[in-house]
């Protein structure tokens, strides 16, 4: 990565290191001008009003959604903005799932998933009494094909999945679990949000019926998200939430709705947000996210590598993918060494990561995460391999 693309993010400081892109990236410049553009020059509610402003903010908003749908290879009106992946995948669970499932039903899922794609399933489940499946990991905690085939059955009607684990940062082999779970006639929801930002995701290729990632872990802004379904499914969808906008006629009786993916879209969305992520789009496409990934790739092997030799560390995601390690230092708890590193000024995440699941089947209560991207650098790394020697010096002179 050429310097200048380094002073494109406003957050770099030279005494401030950030290893938390996985929780959320930083934003570029021209994310925030679009965010500022709209709150500053513009103001307005989209598809409402007559006027200049309403009428540019409109045109704005549905060229975000052509921008996204082309990002992905979907059709634009398969694009559903909403508040977050989050938000996207409660929609498809609670509209899809109450809708279609009863107790002969089962739900494939697995340890590796974040909260937000196995709570709302495992709420589903309890009000439909459907059973859920869950796929058996490796040793390293990897999803695998033959894994996936020995839960998959004529009862499996939703599998509920992620692209790349936020714990582990490996690719899971969608492509071929989507192929099997058709085969049998159910549906494949992916979760994308640690995947959008490092692979190129072609939704006609992968196949998936419902997608889901967030604006902020891609460079944009925060609220905003986008579901993807088939054209298909999101026709016969009922929406999730009622209200402002979605509506086509209200009657003391019965109202009907809008077409998708307006039907989805309820109340005033995050405008701002879309016209930001249309520019972190945009961004991402510029610089080209293969040589983002090559460059994250080589960023991570030399961490991975260093970080291995220093002794008093266990690293439980070997060879990662996405510039994902997750580990902890000996006899530490990860609340109290995050801490070393927050005085520091090194930004990691400490946790659970809100995916308790796979910490429970790494037999661990908590871990730390670095995950790097892009906009970090080799004398960061570098630092933070110091930091560890001196906080596992520490740790161990105060008794732990
Ligand atoms: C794999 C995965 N799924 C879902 C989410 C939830 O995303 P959001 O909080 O933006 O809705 C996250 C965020 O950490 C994630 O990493």
């Amino acid at each position: 990565m050429n310097d200048k693309i380094f002073k494109d993010f406003p957050q770099i400081k030279s005494d401030y290191i950030y290893f938390d892109t996985a929780a959320t990236s930083l934003k570029p410049q021209s994310v925030i001008d679009a965010v500022n553009m709209y709150n500053q020059e513009l103001s307005a509610n989209i598809h409402r009003g007559m006027y200049d402003n309403s009428v540019r903010t409109t045109s704005l908003y549905e060229e975000a959604r052509e921008i996204v749908a082309k990002f992905i290879n979907a059709g634009v009106d398969e694009v559903v903005f909403t508040r977050g992946t989050t938000s996207s995948l409660n929609l498809v669970a609670f509209s899809y799932g109450l809708n279609h499932l009863d107790e002969n039903s089962e739900i494939i899922i697995s340890e590796q998933e974040h909260h937000s794609q196995f709570l709302p399933w495992q709420e589903v489940a309890k009000k439909t009494s459907a059973k859920l499946k869950f796929i058996e990991l490796d040793k390293s905690g990897k999803i695998t094909v033959e894994a996936f085939k020995k839960v998959l059955n004529k009862n499996t009607k939703v599998v509920a999945i992620n692209y790349v684990s936020n714990v582990l940062g490996y690719i899971n082999p969608i492509k071929e679990i989507t192929r099997l779970a058709h085969e049998i006639g159910a549906i494949v929801v992916l979760d994308a949000a640690q995947a959008i930002q490092h692979i190129t995701i072609d939704v006609l290729d992968l196949d998936v019926d419902f997608l889901a990632f967030s604006g902020h872990k891609m460079l944009g802004p925060t609220g905003v998200g986008i579901l993807y379904g088939k054209e298909l499914y999101l026709e016969n969808l009922e929406p999730f939430e009622f209200g402002g906008d979605m509506n086509e006629d209200v009657e003391k009786t019965l109202s009907t709705w809008k077409s998708y993916p307006q039907k989805f879209e309820a109340g005033t969305m995050p405008i701002a947000g879309v016209l930001g992520l249309a520019e972190a789009v945009k961004y991402l496409e510029n610089l080209g996210l293969k040589n983002i990934e090559n460059y994250t790739k080589k960023l991570y092997d030399y961490f991975f590598k260093e970080l291995s030799k220093i002794k008093g560390i266990k690293i439980y995601n070997p060879n990662s993918d996405t510039g994902i390690i997750t580990f902890n230092l000996d006899n530490v708890p990860a609340h109290d060494a995050i801490s070393y590193y927050a005085e520091k000024n090194i930004a990691l995440r400490s946790g659970q990561h809100c995916a308790k699941l796979i910490h429970d089947y790494l037999g661990i209560h908590s871990s730390l995460r670095v995950s790097v991207y892009f906009y970090n650098r080799i004398e960061e790394v570098n630092k933070f391999l110091e930091v560890t020697k001196e906080a596992i010096d520490y740790f161990q002179k105060i008794g732990f």
